[in-house]
């Protein structure tokens, strides 16, 4: 949706219209679903104009499809980029973007509190593929600036971390970052574009688990990356996109496509060749979900706020770790980057440890013990041996997960119920632990 020149839209108005115009060939409202692997050419030159990426248009859903374009353009406009690129998941989406931009021997520096899949991607995988990653403390600019070498490709974080809850120092990360030469890549899946918008802070590229509260029903896997079009992509400091690619017959991305240099790269050469791309249904999905974030997103914010000061107020409950909280270490960072809300996702301990934290999921009737988040029902899981249960001791220590540690993702039921239900699941914890 081009907005006039003389509109700036509003969020829910782009929620509702960026990238899903009435649809052209039949004026369908709803954005269709164009489940075609594959589209005609007009001709031999229009299908040669198209492989050479002189002419942009479908060739193969692999690399584009109308419906995945929809949901690429509505993020893109939410989170304030240049454009998007759709993933079949969420760590997709991650490691789409890193092979973008860096190859074995490269090097990239990553706050320790990550989601666990995150990490063991970085740890594990990554560094088998020769790409190295060094963990720093959430927020140490001087920790960062140290790790920071002439192989680094990028600094990653996310705005919220899954499950510390911690809330990152955007603008300083992405001052401390650029003042290396080195773009910011921040996962925002726990803020959404809603309560966040990283690229208005300095970051460079989002990514996001679309799973979450993008598509806000626990539906469909999904991921999404998109670029705030600042980066200089020809400075030399990302040869991949700076140099002739044997991958795509010698082209210069940055010289090829200036801001789009990263993106068409992630597309052309990294969507094609590792393939994660994703459905047009599940495209689809997030489109629908995307319609009602602004709304939704209120009511989780509301939801966790009753949550988190019915737990506050309980013997039970040990320690809270919820950055909407006055007094949360993370609080004053969340009145700046997040003002509308620190999300719906914390995590707290109990004071009979493992022990009542198992007996409390165990007597939870409303709240789904799952592993997933963001969903419009609520949902609760144990990290240390769930999400995080791959990580060493030091590095779970590190990513800010605690043994006792339980994690919620509240959602939209009426707060009084979700409440009854805690209530009764506490006593039962204490009945356990006395036993
Ligand atoms: C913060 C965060 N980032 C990324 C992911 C990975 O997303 P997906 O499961 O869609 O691959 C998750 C999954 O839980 C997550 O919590």
């Amino acid at each position: 949706m081009p907005a006039p020149a003389d509109r700036a839209f509003g969020f829910r108005t782009r929620a509702l219209h960026a990238g899903t115009p009435p649809d052209p060939a039949t004026g369908a409202r709803a954005q269709p679903i164009y489940m075609s692997s594959s589209f005609v050419f007009d001709s031999t030159e229009h299908a040669a104009e198209l492989f050479a990426l002189r002419t942009y248009g479908n060739i193969y859903t692999r690399i584009g499809n109308p419906t995945v374009a929809a949901f690429e353009e509505k993020m893109a406009s939410l989170e304030g980029g240049l454009g998007g690129v759709a993933t079949a998941s969420g760590l997709s989406a991650q490691l789409t973007t890193i092979l973008a931009l860096a190859q074995a021997g490269d090097h990239l520096v990553a706050t320790a509190n990550l989601y666990g899949g995150t990490i063991t991607q970085f740890a594990v995988t990554l560094k088998r593929m020769g790409i190295d990653v060094t963990f720093i403390a959430p927020n140490d600019i001087a920790a960062l600036i140290r790790a920071i070498g002439p192989s680094t490709r990028a600094v990653y974080t996310e705005t919220i971390g899954n499950p510390a809850g911690n809330v990152a120092d955007l603008e300083a990360l992405a001052t401390a970052a650029h003042a290396h030469g080195v773009p910011l890549i921040v996962d925002n899946t726990f803020a959404s574009p809603f309560l966040c918008r990283p690229i208005e802070w300095g970051a460079d590229i989002v990514v996001a688990s679309a799973t979450k509260f993008i598509g806000g029903h626990g539906t469909a896997i999904g991921g999404i990356i998109v670029e705030s079009g600042h980066f200089p992509w020809g400075s030399g400091r990302h040869p991949l996109l700076s140099t002739p690619s044997p991958g795509y017959h010698d082209m210069n991305f940055a010289e090829t496509f200036g801001e789009f240099a990263f993106l068409m790269r992630a597309r052309v050469e990294v969507l094609r060749d590792v393939g994660a791309c994703l459905s047009p249904m599940n495209a689809f999905l997030f489109i629908q979900g995307l319609e009602t974030l602004p709304f939704r997103m209120p009511a989780h914010v509301a939801n966790a706020r009753a949550v988190a000061d019915f737990l506050a107020s309980r013997a039970e409950v040990a320690w809270i770790a919820y950055a909407g909280l006055p007094g949360d270490p993370s609080y004053a960072l969340a009145q700046k980057y997040l003002p509308d809300g620190a999300g719906s996702i914390f995590s707290f301990g109990l004071r009979g440890g493992r022990t009542a934290g198992a007996a409390f999921i165990e007597a939870l009737e409303l709240w789904s013990h799952l592993a997933n988040v963001g969903d419009a029902k609520s949902l609760v899981i144990h990290p240390a041996s769930t999400t995080h249960g791959q990580l060493s001791d030091a590095d779970m220590t590190a990513s800010g997960v605690r043994p006792e540690m339980i994690r919620v993702s509240v959602g939209l039921e009426d707060a009084a119920d979700l409440i009854w239900d805690l209530d009764r699941a506490l006593r039962r914890a204490a009945t356990a632990v006395r036993a």
